[in-house]
């Protein structure tokens, strides 16, 4: 069977792919620098301690597992530490996925699969937005992730290297079997700082940026999409390049939006208890809604997806905050 190396699998998103690889029976090994990604996270495949910066220790990992693919999520993710400090947002996203892109190329290591991000639509005219819609991120986080297809589109003319981009739109939930979740410091997303507020009502509120947006009870809309899901959308992003099919990039997301409101209600009805939050203004730069048109990955991959109802992304991520707690 394949062996895929996975950067950034010590992390959210990428210990979730780990596992699921490793269940369709692939062989993991992870290439992770553990700056933001937890060592205990990688459970499903071997450890290669590495920056994704550092060609020469990328190189001779590549050497020693020779994988018949990559999958790219090692990267900054946070859109405010983005615009306090793009250049560590530039050195660590773009020269990153640049080393990786060179290193595959002289290696003739391929396919690449990577994270992309729907910051790359920065306020899109229409939604739900599908991936004709123009790219104009607002943020250096998203030029980061913009940039990077560009250099795929580049490095695929060049030297043949295919690739798949997958823009997700938000990830949430958690490990049905509770075997791995979300756990960023500090954490940016909605979901775990709810739940958090739950655990801790005494110590934290959840602040809810705007509630005089154009949306029915004016706070934002939002896509969420459950890991899962994401999953197999990598494993199938793999299998799709593997068979000599075109280099693309596609949106992951559920198709539905739910509001701010809404989460806090679904979070209260899964837990139990009353959410303690607090409305501040809105943030430059949010927009209203951003929900994914999901239609190219239901037709291209032929993914579907199995675990995104929000009571299921709500019950996995509350019951993952619970572990941690243990
Ligand atoms: N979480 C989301 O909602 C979301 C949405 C859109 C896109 N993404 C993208 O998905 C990917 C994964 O996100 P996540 O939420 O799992 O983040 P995460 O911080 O949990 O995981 C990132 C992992 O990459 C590692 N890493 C970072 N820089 C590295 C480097 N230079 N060399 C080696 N390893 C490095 C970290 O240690 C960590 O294990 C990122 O590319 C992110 O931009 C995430």
């Amino acid at each position: 069977m394949s062996t895929i190396l996975v950067t950034g699998g010590a992390g959210y998103i990428g210990s979730h792919v780990c596992k699921y690889l490793a269940q369709q029976g692939y062989t993991v090994v992870v290439y992770d620098n553990l700056s933001t990604g937890h060592r205990e996270m990688v459970r499903w495949g071997a450890f290669e301690h590495g920056d994704v910066r550092d060609d020469a220790r990328l190189r001779s990992v590549l050497r020693k597992h020779k994988p018949d693919g990559v999958i790219h999520f090692a990267s900054s993710i946070s859109v405010g530490e983005s615009v306090m400090d793009p250049g560590a947002y530039y050195e660590n996203n773009v020269l990153g996925s640049l080393r990786i892109m060179q290193v595959l190329a002289q290696e003739g290591v391929r396919p690449l699969v990577a994270s992309g991000s729907a910051a790359v639509y920065g306020l899109p005219e229409t939604v739900p937005v599908r991936e004709t819609c123009p790219t104009s991120p607002i943020n250096p986080y998203g030029r980061t992730k913009l940039i990077m297809e560009w250099m795929l589109e580049d490095f695929a003319r060049a030297h043949g290297l295919p690739w798949m981009v997958l823009r997700y739109f938000n990830a949430a939930g958690a490990d049905p079997e509770g075997e791995t979740g979300e756990s960023h410091d500090p954490e940016t997303h909605l979901i775990p700082n709810v739940l958090k507020a739950v655990r801790f009502p005494e110590a934290c509120q959840v602040s809810l940026f705007g509630d005089d947006y154009p949306t029915p009870d004016g706070t934002c809309i939002r896509d969420y999409i459950h890991v899962m899901d994401l999953a197999s959308a990598h494993v199938l992003a793999c299998e799709h390049l593997l068979q000599g099919r075109p280099s693309q990039s596609i949106n992951l997301g559920s198709g539905q939006g739910f509001s701010v409101r809404e989460i806090v209600q679904a979070a209260e009805n899964v837990t139990g208890h009353k959410v303690p939050f607090v409305i501040k203004a809105r943030r430059a730069g949010d927009p209203a809604r951003l929900v994914a048109d999901p239609a190219k990955a239901r037709q291209v991959l032929n993914w579907q997806t199995r675990f995104s109802d929000l009571e299921n992304i709500l019950a996995t991520a509350w019951a993952w905050e619970q572990k941690k707690a243990r």
